[in-house]
């Protein structure tokens, strides 16, 4: 399936630069995240700046199903009040999460460690995701479950009335994994442990102390980050300040910083280092990215991000970058294909099992533009055409928010329109993406 039921293709048409402030919607991981810890919190959390994508407000109704009280307070505004640790209830009905794999592996974090049944869906591309990296490790602390082949949804999960504490070092880098095994944790008797070889983004483990909760984080040399958590958990419901999602506003960056004469400033851009890669890569292709008004809101760095455009660079991102920019690799195949030589993206085989296959989703997209690129297994190579790619593709975007968003800008930076099937699931992360990028310059509208 490469588009929704009801398809809004759109078209991006060249321009000269954009200029203009903009603010980035809220961080998608951390607005999930505060959800959950408010609904197994005690008493009342107040979340500010929340994503209202589809993907949090999936999110939001599993955490009402499931006995907490969600309540949209204004604009980003929202109140939990939360059922404390292990006191949540079963659900009456399926929990469809929609694209969400944040959502339905942190959820079933969370459910295996209640003794009910529970049985979770989404979307056709959340459908096709495997489930067997948190599968493995929750049935090791006792939950139950019962999928569809190859561990995908539809799935039910039984928690385990009292779940094992384990030590369970992560076979891929991945944040998901990660949270699951310490929300499960949590409610476990003693400490549950999770080895990971690579730093993925710390927000579980940031929000969890900030609730209250006890973790203790290792920086092993040689196995890697130790991340524990003590069981028995309980968490106080708090305030949440989400900061603007340094992963979308990777979108704005590269449409300025790839295109001479523009200028722009994201304002309140969460800029903690374990997401900062495509930052830290763009500065090495040559890209002016400044950090302005640099200060800490709700426990986690944020700054105005200035961007002036010019001509970038082809690089080698080094594979152990890979964890701080997972899902920025679409958006810098755009980049690299405005800049100068190759740029090598290796160690990326995570991208195949994101809401599209992404290396595939990106080499077909940009062989569609007139832009050379090489796929392996586990890299992507781009062969930049040194300023303006020709472009005048439709590209399918595969219910994949990151590709739909990621051609949009090159249809801006290229000689030619590039066209999308559908601009719809843009909305799971990044509702007011298209007026956004109009109100920089952009000239994206609906075509037939
Ligand atoms: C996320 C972790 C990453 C990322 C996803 C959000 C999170 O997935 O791709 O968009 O909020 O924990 P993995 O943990 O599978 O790498």
């Amino acid at each position: 399936m490469s588009a929704s039921a009801t398809a809004r293709p759109h078209l991006s048409a060249p321009i000269d630069a954009i200029q203009g402030t903009a603010r980035a919607p809220g961080d998608k991981s951390m607005s999930h995240r505060a959800l959950i810890l408010g609904a197994l919190a005690i008493g009342e959390t107040n979340v500010s700046g929340l994503l209202e994508g589809d993907d949090v407000l999936r999110t939001a109704a599993a955490m009402r199903a499931l006995g907490a009280e969600v309540e949209r307070t204004g604009e980003g505004r929202w109140k939990v009040l939360g059922r404390g640790v292990g006191g949540l209830s079963e659900p009456s009905d399926v929990i469809d999460l929609g694209n969400s794999g944040t959502g339905a592996r942190l959820i079933a974090g969370v459910l295996a460690g209640h003794p009910f049944t529970t049985f979770i869906t989404g979307d056709a591309s959340l459908r096709r995701r495997p489930m067997a990296r948190v599968r493995v490790p929750l049935e090791r602390m006792g939950a139950k479950f019962l999928s569809r082949a190859g561990d995908r949804l539809p799935m039910a999960i039984t928690g385990a009335a009292r779940p094992l504490p384990i030590e369970y070092t992560l076979p891929v880098a991945s944040a998901q994994v990660k949270s699951a095994v310490l929300l499960c944790g949590l409610m476990a008797p003693g400490e549950t442990t999770a080895i990971e070889p690579e730093p993925t983004r710390d927000h579980t483990e940031n929000m969890l102390r900030h609730f209250g909760g006890v973790v203790t984080v290792k920086d092993g040399r040689t196995s890697g980050r130790i991340v524990t958590v003590k069981g028995d958990a309980e968490l106080i419901g708090r305030d949440v300040a989400v900061p603007g999602d340094p992963s979308s506003a990777a979108f704005l960056v590269v449409a300025a910083a790839a295109r001479p004469g523009s200028d722009i400033r994201v304002e309140g851009v969460g800029i903690n280092p374990l997401r900062t890669g495509l930052y830290t890569t763009l500065r090495e292709m040559g890209a002016e990215i400044v950090y302005q008004n640099e200060r800490l809101e709700g426990g986690e760095p944020v700054a105005d991000l200035r961007v002036r455009g010019g001509r970038l660079r082809g690089v080698a991102v080094p594979p152990e970058r890979a964890p701080s920019m997972i899902d920025e690799y679409p958006i810098l195949a755009i980049a690299a294909a405005c800049a100068s030589g190759e740029t090598v993206m290796q160690g990326v085989h995570e991208l195949r099992v994101k809401e599209s296959d992404r290396l595939a989703a990106v080499a077909a997209g940009l062989a569609l533009n007139g832009i050379g690129c090489r796929e392996t297994p586990d890299s992507l190579t781009v062969i930049g055409c040194n300023g303006r790619p020709p472009g005048g593709g439709r590209v399918a975007t595969h219910l994949d928010h990151r590709i739909a968003m990621s051609f949009l800008v090159l249809g801006a930076l290229a000689e030619k329109g590039v066209a999308i099937d559908d601009v719809g699931m843009i909305d799971t992360s990044f509702p007011g993406f298209v007026e956004l990028m109009n109100g920089l310059g952009a000239k994206i509208g609906a075509v037939a």
